[in-house]
C-alpha cells in the first residue's frame, strides 16, 4: 500500500495568486496543488487535500485522517497563530507533520512569530514561497521513506 499524505490549507489560502502578491507571490493554490500531485505521482505517494477557511472543517478533516494518513503537510494560514484546536487535532493524528508558510513568519508582525503548530511539527518551512511548499512535501516524503542524506559519492583513490 502506498503512503498517504494529507495537505491542509487554511484561512485565505484559496486566494493565493490574488492576495497580497508582494507578500505571498503570484502562484495560485491550484498550481501548487497540481505541482504537489505531480510530485506525488512520481514518488508513488497518494495525496489528498483539505482546503477551508473554517477552523472546524480542518479539525474534522484531521479527525477523519486519524489512522488513515502517514504524513501531513499543513499551512494553517492565520489559524497558525490562534488555533489550539488544530494543534490538538495534529497531536491526535500523531504522524510526521511539516508546517509550511509562503512568507517568512519571523520577519513580519510580532503576532505571526507564535505558532501553535511548530513545536508539534517535525519541521517548519517558512519564507520560501510556493517553492517552499514543494520542498516541504519532498522532505516529508523523504522522512516517511527514511531516505538517507544524499551524500556525494566518494572519489575512488588509487
Ligand atoms: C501564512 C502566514 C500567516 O501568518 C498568514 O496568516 C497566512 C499565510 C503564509 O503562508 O505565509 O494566511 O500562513
Amino acid at each position: 500500500m502506498s503512503r498517504h499524505v494529507l495537505c491542509v490549507f487554511g484561512a485565505n489560502l484559496a486566494l493565493l495568486g490574488k492576495r497580497e502578491p508582494d507578500v505571498y507571490g503570484d502562484v495560485t493554490l491550484d498550481r501548487i496543488r497540481k505541482a504537489i500531485e505531480g510530485r506525488a505521482r512520481r514518488r508513488g505517494v497518494r495525496v489528498s487535500f483539505s482546503v477551508s477557511n473554517h477552523e472546524g472543517e480542518l479539525v474534522d478533516a484531521l479527525g477523519r485522517a486519524l489512522g488513515s494518513v502517514d504524513g501531513i503537510l499543513i499551512n494553517p494560514g492565520a489559524f497558525t497563530h490562534t488555533s489550539v484546536a488544530l494543534r490538538d487535532a495534529l497531536l491526535a493524528v500523531n504522524v510526521p507533520t511539516v508546517e509550511v508558510h509562503l512568507s517568512n513568519i519571523h520577519a513580519r508582525e510580532e503576532f505571526r512569530r507564535r505558532s501553535y503548530v511548530a513545536d508539534v511539527a517535525t519541521g517548519v518551512v517558512t519564507g520560501l514561497g510556493a517553492r517552499g511548499v514543494l520542498l516541504a512535501f519532498e522532505a516529508l516524503i523523504d522522512e516517511l521513506e527514511g531516505k538517507p542524506f544524499p551524500d556525494e559519492p566518494t572519489e575512488e583513490r588509487n
